[in-house]
């Protein structure tokens, strides 16, 4: 027989145990950034090097993963901005990204600029795309794959832009309630986050920082939402996962989503099942930012790769251990 109590009871009973149950991946260093160099966004690109922004600095990063210790070395800085944030791949080794002047307490930004950068040549090409004059953040950004256009998720106004690579022409492509941000106040401040577009084009993914929640919601080829938000994993004790913060995330290609969760977790979740797995570690988990999977052999697509904030430290607050870890899937 089943009670209130039961039903209350049981779904977060069943969850603890599956989350208890599951072995945590080992999780090593990578790399580690200098003091103050906050890393917001990762893309991996084909050759399996790592492309890192930092909203503390306008330069591209990129580093090699194979090697036994990589060092980060500048692809480029971007001028009139004080940092970057998204990133993603437009067409083969060709990255569409957001330079800012940010105010980082805030997270809000002026003087926004999309640019796209080609890593085919031997000295990457740098094109300015548009200026954005009414919108004061695009986090993360996610190319529809097979067109020109880019999806940007906007936390302010709870809104997600679409930017067309190729004329520059930018616009909202939709906004909803279940995209916004809960009020103004840092902690409440940041609505979607990280957005990805799936690999088949149907939908778009996306967490709500502020509301607490992963979900997705369906898109036309030309990044119009075709219907309903739907959530998929919501934060809270229920689900085993309380007192955290989601930020952007990586998709496997199939149903499940790793989410990058402040202060030290690497939350998996699952279309229809919600959260299935809690990745935590406090001394190599370090108000993780983003996540990708690498790319190349099939050990590298089993590995997640995930950036680190950092934390801060002493009187003056200073942000350290930034960077990227690596999650060895493959090894589980
Ligand atoms: C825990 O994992 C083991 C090994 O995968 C499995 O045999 C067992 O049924 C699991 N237990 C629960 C409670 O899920
Ligand atoms: C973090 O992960 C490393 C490597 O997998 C492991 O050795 C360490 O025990 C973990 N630490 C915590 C606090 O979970
Ligand atoms: C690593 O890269 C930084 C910045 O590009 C450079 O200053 C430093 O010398 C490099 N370190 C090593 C060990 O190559
Ligand atoms: C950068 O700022 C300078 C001075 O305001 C301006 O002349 C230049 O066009 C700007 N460049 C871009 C790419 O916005
Ligand atoms: C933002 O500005 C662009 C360029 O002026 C314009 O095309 C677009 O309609 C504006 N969008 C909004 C939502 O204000």
């Amino acid at each position: 027989m089943f009670s209130l109590l039961h039903l209350l009871i049981l779904p977060f009973l069943c969850l603890v145990n599956a989350l208890t149950n599951t072995t945590n991946p080992p999780i090593r260093q990578v790399y580690t950034f200098g003091p103050n160099t906050f890393i917001e966004q990762i893309a991996v690109r084909s050759n399996s090097h790592i492309l890192l922004t930092s909203e503390s600095v306008p330069t591209l990063f990129t580093l090699n993963p194979l090697l036994i210790s990589p060092n980060a070395s500048v692809l480029s800085t971007f001028p009139n901005a004080t940092g970057l944030s998204g990133i993603t791949e437009i067409s083969p080794d060709v990255f569409a990204l957001v330079s800012g002047v940010w105010d980082l307490v805030n997270t809000r930004a002026t003087s926004l600029n999309i640019w796209t950068i080609d890593l085919c040549p031997p000295s990457p090409v740098i094109k300015h795309v548009t200026a954005i004059v009414n919108s004061t953040i695009f986090n993360g950004m996610a190319a529809i794959p097979g067109t020109d256009l880019v999806l940007a998720a906007d936390l302010a106004l709870g809104a997600v832009w679409r930017v067309n690579i190729r004329t520059g022409a930018y616009g909202i492509a939709f906004s909803d309630s279940l995209l916004a941000p809960l009020g103004t106040d840092p902690g409440t401040n940041l609505g979607i986050n990280g957005i990805r577009v799936s690999a088949n084009r149907k939908w778009v993914y996306f967490a709500n920082s502020a509301q607490g929640f992963f979900g997705r919601v369906p898109i036309s080829r030309c990044g119009e939402k075709v219907g309903n938000v739907e959530v998929i994993a919501s934060v809270g004790i229920l689900t085993g996962v309380a007192g955290v913060h989601f930020d952007d995330f990586a998709l496997d290609g199939e149903d499940k989503a790793w989410i990058a969760t402040h202060p030290s977790d690497v939350i998996e979740v699952q279309v229809g099942k919600g959260v299935v797995a809690d990745i935590q570690n406090s001394t190599l988990l370090l108000n993780p930012t983003s996540a990708a999977f690498g790319r190349g052999a099939e050990r590298e697509r089993r590995t997640l790769y995930v950036t680190n904030g950092g934390t801060f430290v002493g009187d003056t607050f200073e942000l350290v251990e930034e960077g990227v870890v690596a999650i060895d899937l493959w090894k589980v």
